[in-house]
């Protein structure tokens, strides 16, 4: 049985044996509470930030998430304590199961084997359903980044970083991104592969280019932090270093006192002088390779395999 359907089936129980009270008169109880019973003693809870959802107008509401509200009631009119519908003291994986009873399609299908549920992170652990503060989607802060930065202290730091995605700004949040519901997607990026993401918003580095720079290809977070660095871009090194990752060693260009590769017939870099490095020329000036390299995440142009063009 569903749970919806068993919570349902208690409350009718507690209606069909005598019910819950009405608070006013406690000494005869109708067979049957309604939202206004609970407020004379919750009215906090029952404020415009839940009156305003689309909870408050489910049939029965409270009994949807609450269990035993009906005994609870009845004994709180009686001055007893009787049980104590909290979701307070309740495991991940029980509210977990009370909010799937009805949200288990769409962005919330695959929840169960998220990272998210797998480290036993609740519904309840972003939304509120009493006190929400967002705009849309019920969240317990204004902007879904301060929700998750509650928990993704790094993220945060990085967001702070000079070169940021413009999420602090408020044009973004984390879920431009992210479906942080989304069990299916390795670190539940909102589509198949981190360059698909990428593309989705970027889309003239999608391609196709006639020449191909191989890492661009494979993995645009290969050179950028998508979450923030301090070098500009996004970068996660600076020039020429992020190139020198892969283009040091080796290489015609960098490997010999002459760089310029004159012999192919390509104009000569003006020399200038970085000191400390075995090759002195201008190349390696801040910036230098991209002042060059101009189309490095591809080209295409007929000569465009140096990505000079
Ligand atoms: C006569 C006052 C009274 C009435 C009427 C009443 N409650 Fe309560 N309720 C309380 C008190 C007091 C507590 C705290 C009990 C405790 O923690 O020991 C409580 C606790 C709760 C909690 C748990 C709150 C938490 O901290 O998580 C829920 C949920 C709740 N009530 C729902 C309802 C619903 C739904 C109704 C209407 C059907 C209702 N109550 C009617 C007095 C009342
Ligand atoms: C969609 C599920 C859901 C429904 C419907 C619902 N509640 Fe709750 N309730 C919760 C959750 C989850 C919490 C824990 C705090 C939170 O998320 O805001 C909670 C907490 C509470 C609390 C404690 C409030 C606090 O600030 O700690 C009270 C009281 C309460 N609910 C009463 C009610 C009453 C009365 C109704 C019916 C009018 C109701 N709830 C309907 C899910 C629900
Ligand atoms: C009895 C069914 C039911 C249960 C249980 C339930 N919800 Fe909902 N919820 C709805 C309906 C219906 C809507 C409005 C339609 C929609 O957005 O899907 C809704 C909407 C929402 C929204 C979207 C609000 C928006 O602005 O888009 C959130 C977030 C949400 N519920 C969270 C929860 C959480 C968290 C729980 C568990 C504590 C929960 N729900 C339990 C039925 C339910
Ligand atoms: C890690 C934080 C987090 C957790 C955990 C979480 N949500 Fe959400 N939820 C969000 C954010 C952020 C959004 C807004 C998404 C957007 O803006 O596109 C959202 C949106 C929603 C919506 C609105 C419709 C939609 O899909 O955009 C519903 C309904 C919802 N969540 C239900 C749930 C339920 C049910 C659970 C538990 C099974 C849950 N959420 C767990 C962060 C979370
Ligand atoms: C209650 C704490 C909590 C909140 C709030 C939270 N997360 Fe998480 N998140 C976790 C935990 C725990 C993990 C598991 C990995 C880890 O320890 O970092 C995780 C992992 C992730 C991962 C990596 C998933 C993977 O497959 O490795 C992403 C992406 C993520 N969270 C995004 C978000 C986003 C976006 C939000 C806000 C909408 C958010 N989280 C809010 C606790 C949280
Ligand atoms: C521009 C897109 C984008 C935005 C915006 C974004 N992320 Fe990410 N996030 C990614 C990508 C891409 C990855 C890495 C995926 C991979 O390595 O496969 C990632 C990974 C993560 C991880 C896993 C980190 C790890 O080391 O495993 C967490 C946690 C995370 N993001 C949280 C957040 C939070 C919190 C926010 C909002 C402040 C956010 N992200 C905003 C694109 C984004
Ligand atoms: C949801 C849309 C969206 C997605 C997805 C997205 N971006 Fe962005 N990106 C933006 C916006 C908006 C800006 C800021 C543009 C501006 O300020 O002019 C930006 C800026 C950038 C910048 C330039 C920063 C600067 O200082 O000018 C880089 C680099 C970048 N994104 C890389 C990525 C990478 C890599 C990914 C995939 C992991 C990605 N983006 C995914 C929207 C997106
Ligand atoms: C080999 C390293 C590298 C890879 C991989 C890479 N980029 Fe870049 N990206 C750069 C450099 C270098 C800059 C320019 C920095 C500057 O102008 O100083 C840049 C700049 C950008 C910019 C801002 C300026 C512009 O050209 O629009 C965006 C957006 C961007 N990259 C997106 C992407 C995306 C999307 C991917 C994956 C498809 C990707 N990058 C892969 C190195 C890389
Ligand atoms: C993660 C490793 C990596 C990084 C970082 C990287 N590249 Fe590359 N680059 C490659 C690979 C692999 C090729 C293809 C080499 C081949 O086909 O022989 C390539 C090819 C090139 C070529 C064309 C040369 C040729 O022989 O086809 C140029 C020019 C180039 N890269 C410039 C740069 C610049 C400038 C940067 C810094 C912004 C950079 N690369 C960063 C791996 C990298
Ligand atoms: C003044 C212009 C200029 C600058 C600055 C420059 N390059 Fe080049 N690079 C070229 C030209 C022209 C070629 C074409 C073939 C050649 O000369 O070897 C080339 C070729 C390459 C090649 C492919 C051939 C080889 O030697 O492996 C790579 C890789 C490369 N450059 C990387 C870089 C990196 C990394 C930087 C920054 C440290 C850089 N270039 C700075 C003009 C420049």
């Amino acid at each position: 049985m569903r749970r919806s359907l068993l919570v349902m089936t208690l409350v009718a129980a507690v209606l069909v044996l005598g019910g819950s009270p009405a608070f006013a008169q406690a000494s005869a109880p109708p067979a049957t509470w309604s939202v206004t019973d609970c407020q004379g003693c919750h009215e906090k809870a029952l404020g415009p930030s839940f009156t305003q959802t689309k909870h408050a107008t489910l049939d029965q509401s409270c009994a949807k998430c609450h269990q035993s509200i009906g005994e609870h009631a009845k004994a709180q009119m009686a001055g007893e304590k009787g049980p104590v519908p909290s979701l307070k003291g309740m495991k991940a994986s029980q509210i977990n199961q009370t909010c799937l009873s009805c949200h288990e399609k769409d962005n919330q299908a695959s929840y169960l084997s998220s990272m998210h549920a797998r480290r036993n992170v609740a519904c309840t652990s972003c939304h509120s359903v009493h006190a929400a503060k967002s705009v849309k989607a019920q969240l317990k802060t204004k902007n879904d980044a301060d929700t998750c930065y509650t928990c993704h202290k790094s993220e945060r730091a990085k967001s702070m970083r000079t070169s940021h995605h413009p999420v602090r700004e408020g044009k973004m949040g984390c879920a431009s991104c992210h479906n942080p519901h989304d069990g299916s997607q390795p670190k539940m990026i909102k589509a198949d592969s981190v360059n698909e993401l990428c593309y989705k918003c970027h889309t003239e580095k999608r391609g196709p280019f006639l020449f191909e720079h191989a890492p661009v290809r494979e993995d645009c977070t290969t050179c950028h932090e998508p979450h923030g660095t301090n070098h500009k871009r996004l970068l996660q090194n600076k020039l020429p270093n992020l190139c020198w990752n892969c283009h040091l060693t080796g290489s015609g260009h960098f490997g010999s006192g002459d760089n310029l590769s004159t012999e192919k017939g390509v104009p000569v870099a003006p020399t200038g002088a970085v000191s400390g490095y075995p090759t002195v020329n201008s190349r390696f000036v801040e910036k230098s390779c991209k002042n060059c390299h101009v189309n490095l995440h591809g080209s295409n142009s007929p000569s465009g395999a140096f990505f000079l063009r």
